[in-house]
């Protein structure tokens, strides 16, 4: 297992992260405890959570994913064992993630302020049993801004919480040893360099990451993001390796199996946009000329970018989560590489 940095933290994360948000929906405490189990024996150490996991949210499961893991923590006493990441939801209407009181003070909504922040913190350390969190991050921002996969710019609402405060308000946590890190997720260009510059100048705690969707369909981080991320020193955690599903080849042709997350949920637009069904099916007919799955070409392909930090791989059964980390055996080669390219440049970012 390849060990790299996360940020400029020197903390040392595996660059493979067990996600966990199927835990208290699509799967028991007892699978998650399984996931976790056999996640640490092939020597992963980092694992990533939300305080509105399980998905897809709802009132009634929200916390249960960290909760199954804080019983796990307790039960095995591994704490010590792992860099655990959560997050604190950003500007949504969900005030349930919350408590709806609190929420209510800040317009009906969930928000960024110091208050919601302390809150979150306090609410995800309990479920966690724990008394530390390794990665702190904003799962999305204050700011309303187009994210899980919305394709164009308007003039959206431009009142926010300074990142100043923010920081400030995360900073806080640092200090007392709640936080040791904070990172950001679902995150632009501007959010990542505004969040460094206000560190930069007050003196506030630097985020040391990104969590975005990347994937073979999805490479949107190039454009702007790689570049700030590379020079600036904030690793990339790549969620949604395999398109929520799409590009293990499991949908093909229209195919919608028994228990899969399309069939339960249908929410997976994002991968059915024009053009995702030919730069998909692009991509499962070159991991069969390669002679490899179509899971070991997604998930070989996110873990050899030069800027990534960790692939979050998710799993709702054994069989797959020995499938996805057995995945990363593949030796990649220029040839993939080439084919790979060659496929983005004609069907560009179809998921983004
Ligand atoms: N920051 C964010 O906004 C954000 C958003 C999304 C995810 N995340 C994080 O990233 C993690 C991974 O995201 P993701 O679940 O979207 O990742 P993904 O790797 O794109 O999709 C995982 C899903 O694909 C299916 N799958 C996985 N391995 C498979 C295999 N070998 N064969 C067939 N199907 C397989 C499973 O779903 P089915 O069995 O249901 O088909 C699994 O739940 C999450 O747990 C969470 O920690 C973060």
């Amino acid at each position: 297992m390849i060990t790299r940095e996360l940020g400029r933290t020197g903390i040392k994360i595996t660059d493979i992260c067990l996600g966990t948000m199927t835990w208290g929906e699509q799967n028991t405490e007892a699978e998650g405890h399984a996931q976790m189990d056999y996640a640490l024996e092939r020597g992963i150490n980092f694992f990533d959570t939300a305080e509105m996991y399980a998905v897809p949210p709802r009132p009634e499961t929200q916390g249960s994913t960290e909760r199954i893991i804080g019983t796990w923590f307790k039960a095995r006493g591994s704490r010590d064992k792992v860099v655990l990441a959560t997050k604190v939801a950003g500007r949504s209407p969900m005030t349930w993630v919350r408590g709806a009181d609190e929420a209510r003070l800040d317009g009906g909504l969930t928000r960024l302020t110091r208050k919601q922040i302390d809150d979150a913190v306090h609410g995800s350390l309990t479920r966690l049993q724990t008394d530390y969190i390794d990665l702190y991050q904003l799962h999305w921002p204050d700011r309303a801004i187009p994210a899980f996969g919305f394709h164009t710019w308007r003039d959206y609402p431009q009142d926010f919480v300074p990142f100043e405060e923010i920081l400030d308000a995360l900073g806080r946590h640092v200090e007392k040893g709640t936080i040791r890190a904070i990172g950001v997720s679902n995150e632009s260009p501007w959010g990542v360099m505004s969040f460094i510059r206000a560190s930069e100048t007050k003196g506030l705690p630097r985020i040391a990451s990104i969590q975005n969707a990347y994937n073979l369909a999805n490479r949107v981080f190039e454009y702007g993001l790689a570049e700030c991320c590379m020079r600036e020193g904030v690793s990339l955690l790549a969620y949604s390796p395999l398109g929520q599903g799409y590009l293990t080849g499991k949908y093909r042709n229209g195919a919608l199996p028994q228990g899969s997350r399309k069939q339960l949920f249908n929410r997976l637009q994002r991968y059915e946009r024009p053009g995702a069904d030919a730069a998909i099916a692009g991509y499962l007919d070159a991991a069969a000329e390669f002679g490899l799955t179509p899971t070991q070409l997604a998930l070989k392909f996110c873990q050899t970018r030069e800027f990534m930090g960790s692939v979050i791989i998710g799993a709702t059964s054994m069989a797959q989560l020995k499938e996805d980390l057995d995945a990363f055996d593949l030796v990649w080669t220029d040839a993939m590489e080439e084919r790979v390219n060659g496929l983005h440049v004609a069907h560009p970012n179809p998921c983004p």
